[in-house]
């Protein structure tokens, strides 16, 4: 994160929110001359000055500057609907740009880069400053696989997470290993890695997934196994399962950890004499499929817990295949390329095909700061609806919209956080330490994200003991001050 420091001079308050947005070190003042003094003082990298103050005022702040040899880009800030010809009067006064209003703000984030002698920001490659072409699009980002997989299967990744993970799944589909399991947080790419395995082990064959999380036990048994008519009240007819379905190809059994108990018993029987039984039927069937299990929980804490069986746990456990958070530091390196990837091969608005985009390197900051609770497939959302709402062809700072809701990691749902033990004051709390946390502790900025002032950011951070170091729901809610209670969520609002 850049540690720049901007002047505002004048008293909008959307100015200051502007400066704010790009700095975590605003200064403000109402006067120009007082703004002299501060910029021989703090040397910052940009002064916003509001056009308000009129020719006379802004013609004076250049010339003393000038007499000062304050070398410092300024850029003037007009209000909307006023008069644009003004733009060059202050260009000749030696502003660096004019903003015309509102709706031009989000030209700042150029200005910055232009200011900062970074044209090329961003993560473009030398194919797209050259040349935008499709083909050129399609070459630049097979060059950010490690490894093409197989066919249509592709894990885009440089990190030494990614590779590991690449080299084992090779490892492991030429091999006879069977079952297979794979572990990691949702969204870390499990199931694309079980494609890639049965691309590469049986490319011909069917691929079958069921998610043990999703169905009942008997659902569940029937829905692996099949059943023959009459098993049960219900079974009108035969159905073949997915055990049989799979063939010669794959089963993957996605969240095993959530399958019941005496299922794992049968399908540990599965896996050791590789025949099974329909339900109800007599016929025993043989299983040639590659068994793929995957899990997000740990599966050795729960065979601790007694969720688990031990024995269907070693059978799993061989070679396991692991694939590291994307926060983790084995990973985090991937975001951006993860994120032009994605902007790469984005077909979330078939009708800007050959709109190649790009990322400002602000964008970039603000994707490698987060945390990435949901993966991969988090980032992967997050590019996409940068690419719906964009209207040109590079993605700003105000394109990346991140919800500050998904924070439990791990969670498949969203608002896990947020309902274990809801209350308002701790809901709260969770809130400013997202903000917190999302501007790298920047309190100004983060009051600015939860539209609150600073006074009271202090306030509540003080009131919740909200430290860095504090997780965003620690601290029983008895530890939340009965006061709290009476603080409006309301004045959270703008974050949600
Ligand atoms: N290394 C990667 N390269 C490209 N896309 C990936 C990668 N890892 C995950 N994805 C994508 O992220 C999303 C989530 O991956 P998925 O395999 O469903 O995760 P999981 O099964 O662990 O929850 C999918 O859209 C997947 O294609
Ligand atoms: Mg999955």
């Amino acid at each position: 994160m850049s540690s720049r420091r901007i002047v505002a001079v004048g008293n909008d308050p959307d100015v200051h929110l502007l400066a704010q947005q790009y700095s975590e070190e605003v200064l403000v003042t109402d006067d120009p001359l007082d703004a002299l003094d501060i910029v021989r003082r703090v040397d910052p990298d940009l002064v916003l000055l509001d056009h308000r103050f009129g020719h006379t005022q802004i013609a004076e702040f250049f010339r003393r500057a000038d007499n000062n040899h304050a070398d410092i880009p300024v850029v003037v800030v007009g209000t909307d609907g006023c008069d644009i010809g003004a733009s060059i009067e202050f260009a000749q006064m030696g502003a660096r740009d004019y903003l015309r209003g509102r709706d031009d703000y989000g030209r700042l984030e150029h200005i910055i880069e232009a200011i900062e002698g970074n044209p090329q920001a961003g993560v473009q490659t030398a194919e797209q400053t050259n040349g935008t072409s499709q083909a050129n699009t399609k070459e630049s980002a097979s060059r950010f696989f490690a490894e093409d997989l197989a066919g249509s299967v592709s894990m885009a990744g440089k990190s030494q997470a990614v590779l590991d993970a690449l080299k084992m799944i090779r490892l492991v589909a030429g091999s006879r290993c069977n079952p297979i399991l794979i572990v990691g947080e949702t969204g870390t790419g499990k199931e694309l890695a079980a494609k890639a395995i049965h691309l590469l082990r049986h490319p011909n064959d069917s691929f079958v997934a069921v998610n043990c999380a999703a169905l009942t036990a008997t659902l569940l048994e029937s829905e692996l196994f099949g059943h023959v008519k009459g098993a049960f009240t219900g079974a009108d007819r035969d159905k073949t399962g997915l055990l049989e379905l799979a063939g010669s190809g794959t089963l993957l059994l996605d969240e095993i950890s959530e399958m019941p108990m005496d299922l794992q018993a049968k399908l540990l029987r599965v896996l050791q004499e590789r025949t099974f039984r329909k339900v109800g039927g007599v016929k025993d069937i043989v299983c040639s499929a590659t068994i793929i299990a995957s899990s997000n929980r740990n599966l050795k804490a729960e065979v601790q817990a007694n969720r688990f069986r031990r024995d269907l746990y070693y059978r799993l456990d061989v070679s396991p295949i692991v694939l590291a958070p994307l926060r983790s530091p084995e990973r985090r390196a991937d975001v951006s390329l993860l994120a032009e990837y994605f902007l790469q091969v984005s077909t979330i608005c078939p009708e800007k095909p050959n709109k190649v985009m790009s990322l400002t390197r602000l964008a970039v900051e603000a994707l490698e700061k987060h945390d990435w609770p949901g993966n991969v497939r988090e980032l992967r959302n997050v590019i996409d609806r940068a690419i719906l709402l964009e209207t040109t062809d590079k993605i700003g700072l105000s394109g990346i919209v991140i919800d500050p809701t998904l924070c439990a990691h791990a969670s498949e749902n969203p608002t896990a956080g947020l309902t274990k033990s809801f209350s308002l004051a701790k809901a709260e709390r969770e809130l400013i330490f997202r903000a917190l946390h999302e501007t790298g502790w920047q309190k100004t900025r983060a009051a600015a994200l939860l539209g609150i002032t600073r006074a009271t950011l202090y306030a509540k951070v003080k009131q919740y003991n909200i430290s860095k170091h504090s997780h965003a729901s620690a601290g029983p809610t008895e530890d939340v001050p009965e006061a709290a209670m009476s603080n409006p969520i309301s004045e959270l609002a703008p974050v949600c």
